[in-house]
């Protein structure tokens, strides 16, 4: 009987990709996986590291896993973030753990699970690879309507609060050939949508990357028979060349969405994080964007950086109620060890003035949602049917092209996971919309 594994996933997109392709690798070498971990003979926790209450989830979970392996014997594993950014540390302040393995190592996962399960040694691989884009193997995906592709791994902005460059390691781009076959195969399996990832997606390519950069491989997966629509994420605002605004703005299957990551906005916070943009050139970028359409906005905005006066608070605030963003992620500035923030600035923001900032933001973007969201009253939108809504098996959910959130009565009209159909909007919140379906089975264009 083969061993079972569990797998639990936490953190960003690009988290969820690899757990699709561990478990890719995991089955390919025999393993079994398992949705019940009371079954399982091995509990694996792909994990995230980018603020405090990411690692402290982790230790929750651990916790009861240890309760567990009390009682039974299991195998722990912990991959991801937090493996390869706390390596030995990790394995020496917790036990508990039998397997480490980081972002770069999952192909010497199926190994060191063997390891561990027949000779119950610790076992450790998290060594970062300047090459390893996992080029050849297809991730077990669930079945829908998106389906993601990582276009690119790691990152070398080095944003001075950010832990990602030490947890992923260098950038690197995957041949735009093998991306290109994996949206045909995405395709014939009937996925409708195609996500590009990577954490700076926009830098996408190299000269040995068959000529390809961000814009054309952005259009040429949109151009594949099948699929459609095509979104990305997580761009960085420095890399916005014309022809890539061109491609969001008039491709007919790339969605009219652009997360736009802020951080601040306030030049000398920028300067301190590394963000190679100021105030002005973002909103330039903004305009540039804004000239070809309406192309929906998001952003994510880290509040109480290292020295942020109420001043320079104000100006993140004034840009944002400015900008007005569709939504917007707004995050508590959470200090990771070996970063350059971690270095050379002091963590000086108390933190109820942070937690006060946030809610700040919180609520100004809530506002501008919602006033987004109310202006789509009586309009009608395109949405591919995603499956049900969260709070009702009675109604369906999927996304307007903006991302944006709709739900509608499954009554309303008959339909299936993967349609496309336009629904009249009726009300709305900050966050979703609520309609009724006006014809179904859209003709793609
Ligand atoms: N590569 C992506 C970001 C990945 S992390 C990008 O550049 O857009 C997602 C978001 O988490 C970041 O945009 C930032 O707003 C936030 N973040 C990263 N490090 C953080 C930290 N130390 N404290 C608080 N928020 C942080
Ligand atoms: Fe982190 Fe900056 Fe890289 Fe994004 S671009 S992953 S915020 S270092
Ligand atoms: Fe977290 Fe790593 Fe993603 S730190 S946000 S899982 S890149």
């Amino acid at each position: 009987m083969p061993y079972r594994v569990y797998i639990q996933t936490f953190g960003c997109q690009m988290n969820e990709y690899d757990t699709e392709l561990v478990r890719s690798l995991l089955r390919d070498r025999g393993f079994a996986l398992t949705p019940n971990q009371d079954q399982a003979d091995v509990l694996l926790m792909n994990t995230c590291a980018i603020r405090e209450n990411a690692h402290a989830r982790v230790y929750g979970h651990l916790a009861s896993w240890k309760a567990m392996k009390q009682v039974r014997r299991v195998v722990i594993g912990v991959l991801g973030c937090m493996a390869q950014n706390l390596k030995k540390e990790l394995l020496d302040t917790h036990p508990v753990i039998d397997v480490l393995a980081g972002p770069d190592a999952y192909r010497h996962l199926p190994d060191l699970l063997v390891h561990a399960l027949e000779r119950q040694e610790q076992a450790m691989a998290v060594d970062l690879s300047e090459y390893e884009t996992y080029d050849a193997i297809l991730p077990e995906r669930k079945p829908g309507v998106n389906a993601w592709i990582a276009i690119m791994r790691g990152c070398d902005n080095f944003c001075s609060f950010c832990v990602v460059p030490y947890t992923r390691g260098r950038e690197r781009s995957r041949p735009a050939r093998g991306i290109l076959e994996e949206a045909h195969t995405l395709a014939a399996r009937g996925y409708k949508q195609v996500t590009l990832l990577g954490q700076n997606v926009n830098s996408y390519g190299s000269p040995d990357h068959d000529g390809y950069d961000f814009a054309r491989l952005l259009s040429a997966v949109a151009d594949v028979p099948g699929i459609e629509r095509v979104r990305f994420t997580s761009p960085h605002p420095k890399d916005f060349p014309p022809a890539l605004l061109d491609v969001v703005a008039h491709h007919p299957r790339v969605c009219r969405h652009i997360h736009l990551p802020l951080q601040s906005g306030n030049d000398r916070i920028l300067t301190m994080m590394g963000r190679s943009y100021t105030r002005n050139t973002y909103r330039d970028l903004v305009a540039a964007i804004r000239k070809r359409g309406d192309i929906a906005l998001s952003t994510d905005i880290i509040a109480g950086f290292c020295t942020e006066t109420d001043e320079a608070f104000s100006d993140t605030y004034e840009l944002v109620r400015e900008i007005e963003f569709q939504s917007a992620y707004v995050f508590k500035y959470s200090e990771r060890k070996h970063t350059i923030a971690w270095r050379k600035f002091p963590d000086d923001v108390p933190d109820a003035v942070k937690s006060d900032r946030v809610t700040r933001l919180f609520d100004l973007q809530r506002r501008i949602s919602a006033g987004h969201n109310r202006r789509l009253i009586g309009s009608e939108v395109t949405v591919l049917v995603e499956g049900h809504a969260k709070k009702s098996s009675q109604q369906w959910m999927g996304h307007t092209d903006s991302n944006v959130t709709v739900v509608w009565d499954k009554s309303a009209a008959p339909l299936a996971v993967g349609d496309r159909v336009t629904i009249r909007v009726d009300d709305a919140s900050a966050s979703t919309l609520f309609g009724t379906p006006v014809t179904s089975l859209v003709p793609v264009v």
